[in-house]
């Protein structure tokens, strides 16, 4: 099941970022997205009481980005990920976005192949794009099937 972050989730999520990524969040990063970002769609992937995953996407009018996504090390390579892509994708095509977007570390073979495999196409490099260590992002960047309408959004 994929449902909305909450407060009760932060000190688990916590303790996955710093296990996931070089570069963690601060919990108050979290806290922004679940309290203050009118964009943001934090989220977390549970079975069983378990979080497995969990992720962050940003509908922005005609485009999406994804902000972060990850899975417990010992939950890899069994469709988590995939599951929660597939529910960004849906939701930002439910929302009309024509693009969605991310950058990924450009060693980060696991998921650069997870997000070729789904459709994404490098489009650029953004230099020293990660304090920890100066590396590279690669700019991937999907083609969805929305079709924003500005009347509709009262633009
Ligand atoms: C990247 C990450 C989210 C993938 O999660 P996952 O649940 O293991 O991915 P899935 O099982 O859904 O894999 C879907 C597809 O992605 C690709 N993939 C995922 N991990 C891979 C790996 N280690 N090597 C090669 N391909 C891989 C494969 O095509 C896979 O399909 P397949 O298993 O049928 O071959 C996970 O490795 C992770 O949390 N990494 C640390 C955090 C991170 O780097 N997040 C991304 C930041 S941009």
């Amino acid at each position: 099941m994929i449902r909305r972050m909450t407060a009760d989730d932060l000190a688990e999520i916590d303790r996955l970022e710093k296990i996931l990524f070089t570069s963690p969040w601060p919990q108050s990063a979290y806290e922004y997205e679940m309290n203050g970002n009118p964009f943001g769609n934090p989220s977390v992937l549970e079975e069983d009481g378990e979080i497995i995953g969990y992720c962050d996407w940003w509908i922005m009018y005609e485009h999406a980005e994804i902000a972060t996504i990850g899975v417990k090390p010992d939950k890899r390579r069994m469709g988590y990920a995939q599951m929660m892509l597939d529910h960004i994708v849906a939701d930002a095509e439910k929302n009309g976005c024509e693009t969605l977007s991310l950058e990924v570390r450009v060693s980060n073979d696991p998921a650069i192949r997870l997000y070729e495999k789904n459709g994404f196409i490098q489009v650029n490099i953004r230099k020293h794009y990660y304090d920890d260590n100066g590396e590279d992002a690669y700019l991937m960047v999907k083609p969805l099937g929305g079709n924003y309408d500005d009347d509709a959004a009262g633009n």
